[in-house]
């Protein structure tokens, strides 16, 4: 039996493919939910929508600062993990819980399968870069979305035999996903029309926990929506609208902010919209690869396969304009499969079955 850890949105959606894989190939496994998200709609919402298996284990870790979050994930699953006794741990990504099922599972000797290993973005001041270095070092499998990601793992010294290229399981979700919003009505739900509005995610700490940071951030967004003329949506992150409230910025323009979407709603709100502006990573995937005008609310991303297409325009208005140019020039490039043509997560179970058997466990 192997164990799967989960805890947030981007692992819910991204490992789904791994799940239902693992099912398939009937490998018995596991599955923990560290309650690193909770809130309904980052949470219970997006588990229902992609069916997933209801977790064994739920350790209600909930919000903390880092060191006490992963701290209190480690203790939590290093406990489960003596329990159970499981040939391998599969984690996923670049969040906290990833970091502390790795911690705990190496120490006690359990292999860890990396599933999306190899992103950087060569910020050291991103949490979530820290998490990933760490976590692709001890880690037994390292399943990379691209050979970009793979060049970065071969030049941190790490061992070839590990690593392989599968794509990304973004690719399976929204494939499998995608044809089920057709009977939505998603647009009609939120009073938006196809092609004709713009779309807002913004959750990192860099743009929202430094106040003028935030500030800067609703500037730009007012000053996108001007440009552009177009309505702006935002499906906004408890904890950004909690900085919004306890800053008391008031939003006055033209923008529309509703509590976060269920994955299907944001396949759709994606698919349609005229432009994205986003700070997640995962949106840069899926926007990329339906091929929306795409704008990353950051100076770096970890991403690098999108640039053709994705303009790093960090908080900065002059440069948010001359991205919005160069889409209306038409001189982008959207890449074919650049992130897999949606096996990832065949592969990567392929590859687990694979190691299991070789190392006779
Ligand atoms: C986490 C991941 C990030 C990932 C993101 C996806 C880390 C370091 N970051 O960021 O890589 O892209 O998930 O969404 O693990 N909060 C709620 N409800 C929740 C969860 C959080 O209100 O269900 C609020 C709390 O105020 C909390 C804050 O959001 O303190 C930050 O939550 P946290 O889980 O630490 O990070 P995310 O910003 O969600």
């Amino acid at each position: 039996m192997i164990a799967v850890l989960f805890g947030t949105r981007p692992e819910f959606i991204k490992l789904a493919p791994v799940l239902s894989n693992l099912k398939l190939r009937k490998i018995p496994f596991i599955l923990i939910h560290s309650g690193q998200h909770y809130s309904p709609e980052l949470d219970q919402q997006i588990i229902e929508d992609l069916n997933l298996p209801k977790p064994d284990y739920n350790l209600g870790i909930g919000s903390a600062s880092h060191a006490h979050q992963t701290g209190k994930i480690m203790m939590g699953v290093e406990e489960i993990l003596k329990k159970e006794e499981p040939k391998m741990l599969v984690v996923h990504g670049d969040t906290n819980t990833m970091l502390a099922g790795s911690l705990a599972a190496v120490k006690l000797h359990i292999p860890i399968a990396h599933v999306e290993a190899g992103l950087r973005s060569f910020d050291n001041n991103m949490p979530e870069e820290i998490n990933r270095i760490i976590t692709d070092r001890i880690s037994r499998l390292l399943f990379t979305p691209t050979e970009v990601t793979k060049l970065n793992l071969l030049q941190e010294g790490i061992d070839k035999n590990k690593i392989f290229v599968t794509g990304n399981t973004v690719v399976d979700a929204l494939i499998d996903h995608l044809p089920l919003t057709k009977k939505r009505s998603t647009l009609e739900k939120f009073s938006l029309e196809e092609d004709n509005y713009i779309l807002v995610t913004a959750h990192r700490a860099e743009n929202v926990d430094n106040i003028s940071h935030l500030k800067k951030l609703i500037s730009l967004l007012e000053f996108a929506q001007k440009i552009m003329n177009k309505k702006i949506i935002w499906p906004i992150h408890p904890h950004t609208k909690k900085q919004l409230m306890d800053n008391k910025i008031l939003l006055s323009f033209d923008i529309k902010v509703i509590p976060p979407t269920d994955y299907l709603d944001m396949l759709s709100l994606i698919n349609s919209c005229s432009l994205v502006l986003t700070d997640s990573g995962g949106i840069q995937e899926e926007a990329y690869i339906l091929k929306k005008w795409l704008i990353t609310l950051r100076n770096s991303t970890e991403r690098p396969e999108t640039l053709t297409a994705n303009f790093l325009v960090d908080l900065d208005k002059n440069k948010l304009e001359e991205a919005i140019n160069t889409f209306k020039s038409g001189k982008v490039l959207w890449k074919e499969n650049v992130f897999g043509k949606g096996n990832a997560g065949r592969l990567i179970v392929k590859h687990i079955e694979d190691f299991l058997k070789i190392n006779n466990v």
